[in-house]
């Protein structure tokens, strides 16, 4: 009994997958299986031409040198070297190996500073007016030349005079750039904006004097406008670097940075990380 009417299942199952009367497979008829191919054929079809045409068009519009879509942010980020982990800058005087590792990174940093690497890649440009490189119309004007960024304009933090960029004596430089933006012109009436630190919450006694380099703080308008990696290849972003001349020992200072500027508004109400930088220092003695 069992027997038979697995015996029957299977041949409904069988006649399912091809019926020799109605020489239909799987159900279907050969023609209908026909007109379902092929309309996923035009359908798949359609579908990859609309994909292709869109590509196409949006490729078209973009542009290699360009972002065609950028944030427009108010105010650009600041950025600390060496950054530390989590932006702490910890170490012990006498323990070489605790900031030894800072030493490395700067070093590394600042060796495309150099000043035969800048007099080789990189222009002298007129000081406080923006080295404005423009296409005109649609001829390229690419690839586009850069400033030059002396290494020795950082004074006492340029790594040569002391090696050590002041953190074997507890006094650190810290180097401060401002993020790139393309396009940006950080600054009008020739001012260039400029960098100032100081401490956060009640760490003010514990600062101590500070020291920039350059020593009016500023990013020089001639590193801008920036028009992108690729096309201006030997860009060199300008940097700041700060000394810590009296700083507190054996205990954290809190310090933040901030940008100021005659074109970016002070946007610490909208955005209290724009346009500035926290960072911490405990060193050791
Ligand atoms: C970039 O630097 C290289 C190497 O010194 C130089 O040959 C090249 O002309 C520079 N390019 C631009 C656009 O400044
Ligand atoms: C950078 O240094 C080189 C060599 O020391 C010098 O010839 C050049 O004028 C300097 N550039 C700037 C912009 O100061
Ligand atoms: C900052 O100093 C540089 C030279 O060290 C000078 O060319 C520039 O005009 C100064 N900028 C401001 C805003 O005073
Ligand atoms: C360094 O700071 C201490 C207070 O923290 C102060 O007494 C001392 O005079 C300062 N030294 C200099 C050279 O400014």
């Amino acid at each position: 009994m069992a027997k038979e009417e697995d015996k029957k299942k299977s041949g409904e199952w069988r006649e399912f997958f091809w019926n020799p009367r109605t020489h239909e497979l799987l159900g279907r008829t050969a023609s209908s299986w026909g007109l379902i191919l092929l309309f996923y054929l035009v359908f798949y079809t359609f579908l990859a031409g609309m994909f292709c045409l869109t590509m196409y068009v949006m490729l078209l519009t973009l542009d290699d040198y360009k972002p065609t879509w950028q944030d427009r942010l108010a105010t650009p980020g600041l950025m600390i070297r060496p950054k530390g982990s989590s932006m702490e800058i910890q170490y012990s005087k006498q323990n070489t190996e605790s900031w030894d590792k800072y030493v490395k990174t700067l070093n590394s940093f600042l060796t495309p500073y150099d000043n035969s690497q800048q007099v080789m890649n990189n222009d002298p440009c007129t000081p406080d007016k923006y080295f404005i490189q423009e296409d005109s119309g649609s001829v390229r004007n690419n690839p586009k030349r850069s400033c030059q960024f002396n290494r020795t304009v950082l004074g006492d933090c340029d790594g040569l005079t002391d090696p050590n960029y002041g953190y074997r004596d507890g006094k650190p430089c810290i180097f401060i750039k401002l993020n790139r933006v393309i396009g940006m012109l950080p600054g009008k009436d020739g001012q260039s904006p400029y960098v100032t630190c100081g401490a956060k919450r009640e760490d003010s006694e514990l600062l101590g004097d500070m020291a920039y380099f350059p020593s009016n703080a500023s990013f020089n308008l001639m590193y801008y406008p920036y028009y992108g990696k690729k096309a201006q290849v030997n860009y060199s972003q300008p940097l700041v670097a700060v000394k810590f001349l009296n700083l507190t020992l054996n205990t954290d200072v809190n310090v933040e940075c901030k940008i100021n500027s005659n074109t970016i508004s002070d946007f610490s109400e909208r955005d209290k990380f724009a346009g500035r930088v926290s960072f911490k220092l405990r060193i050791e003695d």
